[in-house]
């Protein structure tokens, strides 16, 4: 399965990506990684790991539309067969993710549908919240919005800070993306207007 890979950060999941196929548990080829950031570290782990790289600086486009289509015409010109975003900090326009309807997943820090968007740790302390999780959905053009395929569950504590748990949950998202990605390519779980994993519709 030929995977492009989208981040704007550190890009640890994608390192977890990586190791999964590196240590032959992934059947997966990289295609691309890439991002709106030129300084992301994701770039750095791709140019280590020998994965083509791409940055597109937003401030070259006239405006969000234009730099989308012309991040996507990339991407589908890698020959990608599925979009992994992971720590994509950009919100892509909904037409140019409608091309991508059942080929792009993304891993948010939260159980969806609690939490959308930014600050999910913090939403999650101040609710008081007794679990926390991450969600794997597939992309739609509803923000964090598209079915979600599989989720992640962690205990909040008394003492848990921002920072704690995110520390926590990343571990976690590192085991849990590689294992959809997985499912993805072996056919376990695909798209057919929906959302099918192991022959169930996930809504
Ligand atoms: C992670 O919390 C992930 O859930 C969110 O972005 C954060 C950073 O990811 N999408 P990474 O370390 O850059 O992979």
């Amino acid at each position: 399965l030929r995977i492009a890979v989208l981040a704007s950060g550190r890009g640890s999941n994608l390192a977890a990506l990586i190791a999964a196929r590196d240590a032959g548990k992934l059947p997966v080829e990289f295609v691309l990684v890439g991002s709106d950031k030129a300084s992301a570290g994701a770039l750095r782990l791709a140019e280590e790991a020998g994965i083509p790289t791409l940055a597109l600086n937003p401030k070259s486009y006239p405006d969000r539309t234009a730099f989308d289509r012309e991040l996507f015409a990339r991407i589908a010109a890698s020959g990608a067969e599925l979009l992994v975003l992971a720590g994509f900090m950009r919100v892509i326009d909904g037409a140019v993710v409608a091309g991508w309807e059942g080929r792009a997943i993304n891993i948010h820090p939260s159980l969806l549908p609690r939490y959308p968007g930014l600050h999910t740790h913090r939403r999650c302390l101040e609710a008081g919240d007794a679990e926390h999780g991450a969600s794997v959905h597939y992309v739609t053009a509803e923000l964090d919005g598209g079915p979600v395929v599989a989720q992640a569950r962690i205990p909040v504590g008394a003492n848990d800070t921002e920072t704690s748990l995110a520390e926590r949950l990343l571990a976690e998202e590192h085991k849990l993306l590689p294992a959809v990605v997985g499912a993805i390519a072996s056919g376990r779980l695909r798209w057919n207007g929906e959302a099918v994993f192991d022959g169930r519709p996930v809504t």
